[in-house]
């Protein structure tokens, strides 16, 4: 949109998140709660988004929402007022209608944030607020009306009188102001109240008593315009958040048999008739592909699962590639960088690391396959360990097609087994094996006739 430029104020000082952290940097659903007010900013196009950080946050800031915004610094948290008034330079040149949001409204939507400049460019104001009604107002601004039911004022919660606190109308933080108003007005604003802060809030009251046009736009549902002090608010916007997602899947066509009891992050993608059972948390940039079956409690982070997958319960996937119609688990672990190829099986307590398993590989039960490829059809017996550390540095086993591994075979790698070869049940392979041969590593069993009924005597 042309005409507007977007400032988003995240330098406050957190003081009720209690944390090193600003609050506005605690994650949510997979994302630092700011990068949502600055994701629905950046979808309304405007020529420019300013954010407003504390002193040294910068790199943090630019890490968690990427490029394409202006930074500028409030070194004291002095109010929103004062954050407001740092942002002046990085806006030299500016000329329109400037959106002010605070930093710390996750569930904010771009379509809200339109719905509010339609109303605004109606009511011809110099500062327009956004305001709403929530179940309760406590701890917000309250939007003050005259007799006449005109707007006057915002109090905040610290400064109202009981009277004032009754009032249900809140303010969300999120203004749209004129450029040229607004810098020559918050000059003005001075920090005569209980927090001795710069009030952006005052600029409403500055106005009214010039009788410059302000208005209060009242939009619902509140829950959208929710702004997250502390922790126990972070968690409840989480588990609104998280009620957002799980419906945007079930209505594009995957099944979520439980969605309050399920966690999948803002930017992950799950194809149509997948199932994901309850319990489960799909973190990061997950993605699921068509027809995929995820049991209870599986936890996958930033992995790429193809279509007909099965990831049965309780197993745990990072940073891996799970190609069609693999199984993995119940309770197997794929560490990162992993990738399990077309209708290979990991069963129960299975390990993988760095690790290639071909198409059809079947490691069905109790291995660690660390640092390892594993060719085409190859069967991993029970309790095959792959010895992938000297204790000091790592190696790699590359073994064949169609190789046959006994039960509780440990390979001392560096080592290479060649196709169609079969490893003997219990053997320490330290050594090479050829295509085609069998392998036995172990001590030859001794039979001694009638030996336990001599040691009774
Ligand atoms: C603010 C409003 C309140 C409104 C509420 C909506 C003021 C004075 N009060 O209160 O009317 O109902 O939001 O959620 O504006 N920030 C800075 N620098 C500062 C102070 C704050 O950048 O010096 C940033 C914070 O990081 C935050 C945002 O501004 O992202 C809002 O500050 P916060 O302390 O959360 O204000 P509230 O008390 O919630
Ligand atoms: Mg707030």
């Amino acid at each position: 949109m042309d005409n507007l430029a977007v400032v988003i104020l995240a330098a406050g000082k957190s003081t009720r998140m209690k944390s090193a952290t600003s609050k506005v940097l605690h994650h949510l659903a997979g994302l630092p709660v700011v990068a949502y007010p600055v994701g629905e900013a950046r979808r309304l196009k405007p020529e420019k988004i300013v954010l407003v950080v504390g002193k040294g946050q910068q790199r943090a800031f630019e890490e968690a929402i990427g490029g394409n915004v202006h930074f500028c610094t409030q070194t004291i948290a002095a109010g929103t007022g004062d954050a407001v008034r740092r942002a002046e330079k990085a806006l030299r040149g500016f000329e329109g209608l400037i959106m002010i949001i605070p930093g710390d409204v996750p569930l904010i939507t771009a379509e809200a944030l339109e719905d509010f400049i339609g109303r605004a460019l109606e009511e011809k104001a110099v500062c327009a607020v956004l305001s709403t009604s929530p179940e309760s107002p406590f701890g917000y601004g309250r939007i003050i009306r005259d007799g006449a039911g005109g707007f006057s004022a915002i109090r905040e919660e610290k400064d109202a009188s009981d009277e004032e606190r009754k009032v249900k109308e809140i303010n969300t933080g999120i203004f749209l102001v004129q450029s040229k108003w607004l810098y020559e007005n918050l000059k003005k604003i001075t920090p005569h109240n209980a927090q001795k802060e710069y009030y952006l809030t005052d600029l409403v009251g500055l106005a009214a008593s010039v009788n410059a046009k302000v208005s209060a736009i009242h939009l619902g549902p509140a829950e959208v315009f929710m702004g997250i002090n502390d922790r126990a608010e972070l968690a409840n916007a989480g588990r609104i958040m998280r009620g957002l997602i799980a419906r945007r899947f079930m209505l594009a066509g995957v099944t979520i048999e439980a969605p309050g009891e399920t966690y999948i992050d803002s930017d992950v993608k799950i194809g149509g008739d997948s199932f994901i059972a309850p319990f489960v948390f799909l973190k990061g940039r997950t993605r699921i592909g068509r027809n995929c079956t995820v049991g209870a409690g599986a936890v996958i982070e930033d992995s790429v699962l193809g279509d007909n997958v099965v990831v049965k319960p309780y197993s745990v996937i990072e940073k891996s590639h799970i190609k069609d119609g693999a199984v993995v688990g119940p309770f197997s672990r794929v560490r990162p960088e992993s990738r399990i190829e077309k209708g290979a099986r990991v069963g129960n307590f299975v390990e993988v690391k760095k690790s290639v398993l071909c198409p059809g590989v079947k490691a069905n039960h109790l291995s660690y396959i660390g640092d390892a490829t594993i060719g085409a059809g190859t069967n991993v017996g029970c309790g095959t360990i792959t010895c992938n550390y000297d204790g000091k540095k790592k190696h790699r086993t590359v073994i064949g097609r169609n190789v046959f591994i006994g039960s509780d075979v440990q390979f001392v790698a560096p080592v290479r087994i060649g196709a169609d070869s079969i490893i003997g049940a219990g053997s320490c392979v330290t050594k090479n094996v050829p295509a085609g041969a069998l392998a036995v590593a172990r001590a030859k069993q001794v039979n001694v006739n009638g030996w336990a009924r001599k040691r009774k005597k």
